[in-house]
């Protein structure tokens, strides 16, 4: 057994269930392990890796930080902070006007609930079935699977849960206590399950007409996995509240809440030691120029078309449905996904899956149509 492998299961508090591949490096969309054994790299760390491995904007803007201040605290001002703030305001939606910045997406949604239940006075927020915010208390009160919670329990009370997608159903929870609103405009973990513009569009009203807050979460979605730079912008509305991580800073850790002028923030009543330091800010700013200059949206909504339209084509009997918005994609299997993901190893391509029989793909969107090709013809190989 390799020495990494033992070492890890002797000493790791492991939470994840684990393939046994001990991945050491990674260039783009591609990871080797341990033995020089090549992969592609559709899991992204989870759908971080937009911008590929060892991206070198990301590696300069790191390496150029490091030397001159990693940490600073959020009661000082700091160069990079501010750099990054600007930036991120001026690239999601008009109405959100200032950002909090910590350090995942958990935290993140954590956040948003605190800053909604302080500027609402109201304690109660709408979720969707099948939605997936995260595994800290608060976050997870938001998430719907059981599985995630009922080990748990008593979570945080106030959360509720309607069909995603159903105006109605949406429409008839609504309280004189209800809050926040919280949505993904793309279910990831829950399955890829799209949302629909006008459904977006109708809750947003609703919103409007009921001063409820909406808050939407694109902490998978963010950042031109689904084409366009938040996948919000797909159905033309505009958060309160947008909750956002992952690929936010080219893989180190980090997380933004950006709000709107309708939200307070509790000065002296939040906070995040690591939350903004300067060398994730650095690593932020230098990620956000480079999907900007090489148009990673778009690339994002090319390559995801092309992998798309050659999977409905090759009509597996295996496949029940083909589910993508941009660079995420959910191939919904007619039986459990785990032994297709565990053979998709073996030909070196990394999947995960979203629920039980989901087979989803985050590639970096920088993955080459060569990669693309090959992507097909392992999936070609084992789903056929
Ligand atoms: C939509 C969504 N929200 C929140 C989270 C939690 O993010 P993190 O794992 O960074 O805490 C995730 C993680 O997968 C996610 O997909």
């Amino acid at each position: 057994m390799s020495a990494t492998l033992e070492l890890q299961n002797q000493y790791e508090f492991d939470v994840y269930p684990k393939r046994d591949v001990v991945i050491v490096r990674g260039k783009g969309a591609t990871v080797w392990d341990e033995n020089g054994k090549a992969y592609i790299d559709c899991v992204a760390g989870h759908g971080v890796a937009n911008l590929g491995h060892a991206n070198e904007a990301v590696i300069d803007a790191i390496v150029r930080q490091a030397q001159i201040l990693i940490t600073c605290s959020g009661t000082f001002y700091n160069d990079q902070k501010a750099l990054l703030l600007e930036k991120l305001i001026r690239i999601t939606p008009k109405s959100l006007t200032r950002a909090f910045l910590c350090n995942s997406g958990t935290e993140s949604i954590e956040a948003a609930i605190k800053f909604v239940r302080f500027t609402a006075k109201k304690p109660n927020f709408i979720c969707a079935m099948k939605s997936f915010h995260g595994r800290t208390m608060g976050a997870l009160s938001a998430t719907f699977n059981p599985k995630y919670r009922q080990d748990f329990e008593p979570l945080v009370p106030g959360f509720n849960f309607v069909p995603f997608n159903n105006f109605e159903k949406m429409q008839q929870a609504i309280t004189a206590e209800t809050a926040a609103i919280l949505l993904e405009p793309v279910q990831g973990e829950g399955g890829v399950n799209l949302g629909e513009k006008d459904y977006f569009q109708k809750v947003r009203k609703l919103c409007d007409e009921t001063g409820i807050i909406l808050i939407i979460d694109e902490v998978q979605s963010g950042f031109c996995r689904t084409g366009k730079l938040f996948a919000i912008e797909h159905f033309d509305v505009e958060p309160d509240i947008l909750c956002l991580a992952k690929s936010i800073a080219g893989g180190l850790p980090m997380g933004a809440v950006v709000c709107s002028d309708k939200i307070e923030a509790p000065v002296g009543n939040h906070g995040s030691t690591f939350g903004g330091n300067p060398l994730a800010c650095a690593a932020a700013s230098a990620a956000i120029d480079f999907m900007l200059e090489q148009k990673l949206a778009q690339q994002a909504e090319e390559k995801g078309k092309y992998l798309a339209e050659r999977l409905v084509q090759y009509n597996f009997r295996s496949v029940r449905e083909i589910r993508q918005i941009g660079l995420m994609i959910g191939i919904e299997m007619k039986e459990k996904v785990k032994p297709y993901i565990i053979q998709l190893i073996d030909e070196g391509l990394l999947t995960l899956p979203a629920g039980s029989t989901v087979l989803r793909l985050l590639p970096p969107l920088t993955i080459s149509y060569d990669e693309l090709d090959a992507v097909l013809e392992k999936l070609k190989r084992v789903l056929a």
